[in-house]
């Protein structure tokens, strides 16, 4: 029987990744993280479109090199079609579409934040139905997988994702983006009941995250009247109070959803995924409930095309191709 390689090209944000998966399985997976946006705090949309644009192809070529395979042995050509920035959309599903056509390969369109709940199919296979908090810089939601392809979400944000809040108070603090890794490294060490934060009160399972990035400015800006280095010397105690606030918000909704739906297959997904405090939280709240919990390995929980690829390996399997007049979009119905 013949291998199946799927070509997967991701580069919704900030991240130009393309990934190689041959029978469901990951040969390669490059990331190249654009650096451009640390001075400025935060992704700058066009700056990302020209970081793309030069990574694209030397990206393609590593994932090429590190799967030991050519051109000539790709299947098909999976693409991030939406959601994220137009302008960096636009350059990998151009580059996808270009290289489908020039080899007359299926194309395939894939939805970023489903290819988030289906990277824990890369080494596991979860059993169905499976609930996934899927927390990023662009999204916080519960999402309910009945099949691989068959989501509904449940609740998201109402304003601010996860992520943006855990950037957005490591700004305040004065700390480069992208924050969160650094709020996770400092809350490590940090006293979580040190100080207090409001939780959002949300009906059933949306969030809401702009509260807390306010409260924190607020109590940054009278404590820093008395004291202007109270954010230096309080570093720790600081983010381990905010993370804490940020993990039982997402947490209490998490079990209020698997209790509610009777799922005992719980996991976690996205960007922030990778938080530390996070990734404890859902194994001791598993374990309370006897829930069989799921965490991807790092590199699956930041932007990465090999959770393309995944998603375009089940949508190959169903036939799902899309056509060369394709184009992404910035905000895609699920
Ligand atoms: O999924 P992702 O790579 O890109 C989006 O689709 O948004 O998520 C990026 C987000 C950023 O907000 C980043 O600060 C956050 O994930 N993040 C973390 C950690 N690692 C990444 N937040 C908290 N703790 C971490 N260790
Ligand atoms: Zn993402």
């Amino acid at each position: 029987q013949k291998d199946i390689n799927i070509l997967a090209i991701e580069s919704s944000c900030d991240e130009t990744s393309a990934a190689i998966i041959q029978n469901g399985r990951v040969l390669s997976n490059h990331i190249a993280t654009q650096k451009v946006h640390e001075r400025y705090g935060g992704v700058v949309p066009e700056m990302a479109s020209r970081a793309h644009i030069q990574n694209i192809v030397p990206v393609v070529d590593a994932a090429f090199k590190d799967a030991g395979l050519g051109k000539k042995d790709i299947t098909a050509v999976a693409f991030t079609q939406a959601p994220g920035l137009i302008g960096s959309l636009l350059v990998g599903s151009c580059f996808a579409k270009s290289f489908a056509q020039a080899l007359n390969l299926p194309l395939i369109a894939v939805h970023h934040m489903q290819a988030h709940v289906l990277a824990h199919f890369i080494d596991e296979r979860p059993e169905f139905p499976f609930l996934c908090l899927t927390v990023s810089g662009g999204h916080t939601q519960i999402v309910l997988c009945r099949d691989h392809l068959d989501m509904e979400v449940l609740g998201e944000t109402m304003d601010d994702a996860a992520g943006e809040a855990f950037d957005k108070v490591a700004k305040m603090l004065g700390l480069p983006y992208p924050g969160g890794p650094l709020v996770d490294k400092y809350a490590a060490e940090g006293d979580p009941l040190k100080f207090k934060f409001p939780m959002s009160e949300q009906k059933e399972y949306t969030f809401s995250f702009s509260g807390i990035k306010t409260s924190v400015l607020y109590f940054l800006q009278a404590r820093r009247k008395e004291d202007p280095e109270f954010a230096e010397k309080n570093m720790k105690d600081i983010c381990a109070s905010v993370q804490y606030t940020i993990i039982r918000t997402l947490m209490v909704k998490l079990e209020k959803a698997a209790k509610d739906l009777g799922i005992t297959h719980v996991g976690i997904a996205g960007g922030v995924s990778a938080n530390s405090g996070l990734r404890k939280a859902l194994r001791e709240t598993g374990e309370r409930n006897g829930w069989k919990v799921y965490i991807p390995k790092f590199e699956y929980c930041t932007d990465n095309a090999a959770m393309i690829g995944i998603t375009g390996y089940y949508k190959y399997q169903k036939g799902l191709f899309t056509d060369l007049s394709a184009v992404p979009s910035a905000r895609a119905a699920w």
